[in-house]
């Protein structure tokens, strides 16, 4: 009798184990973005034309950095994001360029990720990823075994596949300063419809 119910204890405790590590594997999250970071992204926008992004996160500095190279256009978009709300969109020469705008909210939070939907996995660019939705905002790819981020797509048809992953790495701030054209309201509104 004695035996039977340290058997049933054994039994209960090796159950309930295993029902814990189910339920974490079955719904598991998204490993947070290092706090700093480059990816070179290959992107396929949602008129499907293809442009190469490298993309410079830097948490601790408040920034994000998007320098976009479309496929045979050949200028270079600068897109620099502040944790204060502003962007700046810019060229450089021969044919500079400029645009502010504020928006209402910082750069994402490395942990941005963390209430997000769990849609469980699908092999996408040939790895085998987990797959998360923010909001009907972002789908998120993350590869299982490496944690590394593969894919992500966003609501308006925008998707972009991870080709380089450096963690750790740091965009230097004289490519982030933007242009003194940014910062004279004449020539920015005059500026501005040369973008659309
Ligand atoms: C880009 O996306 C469109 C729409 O999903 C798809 O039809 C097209 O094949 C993609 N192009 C490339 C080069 O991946
Ligand atoms: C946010 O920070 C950037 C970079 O330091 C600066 O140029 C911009 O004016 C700031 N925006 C606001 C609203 O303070």
């Amino acid at each position: 009798m004695k035996l039977n119910l340290k058997f049933l204890c054994l039994t209960s405790l090796i159950l309930l184990l295993m029902s814990c590590t189910a339920s974490s594997t079955s719904n598991p999250t998204p490993t947070p973005w290092p706090e700093q970071f480059h990816a070179l992204l290959y992107m396929n926008l949602s008129d499907a034309r293809l442009q190469l992004s490298d993309l410079w996160y830097d948490w601790p500095r408040g920034r994000n950095v998007n320098i976009f190279t479309r496929q045979l256009i050949g200028d270079i978009l600068y897109d620099v994001e502040w944790d204060n709300g502003t962007s700046y969109y810019f060229t450089l020469e021969p044919n500079p360029t400029c645009r502010a705008m504020e928006f209402g909210v910082g750069i994402p939070r490395p942990d941005f990720l963390n209430d997000a939907n769990y849609l469980g996995t699908q092999v996408t660019d040939g790895f085998l990823c987990h797959v998360w939705e923010k909001v009907d905002f972002i789908w998120y790819y993350e590869d299982v075994i490496t944690k590394r981020p593969v894919r992500w797509d966003f609501y308006d048809g925008i998707s972009s596949h991870v080709i380089t992953y450096e963690v750790g790495a740091v965009l230097p701030d004289s490519v982030t300063q933007a242009p003194a054209l940014c910062f004279n309201q004449d020539d920015h509104k005059a500026i501005a419809t040369s973008f659309k």
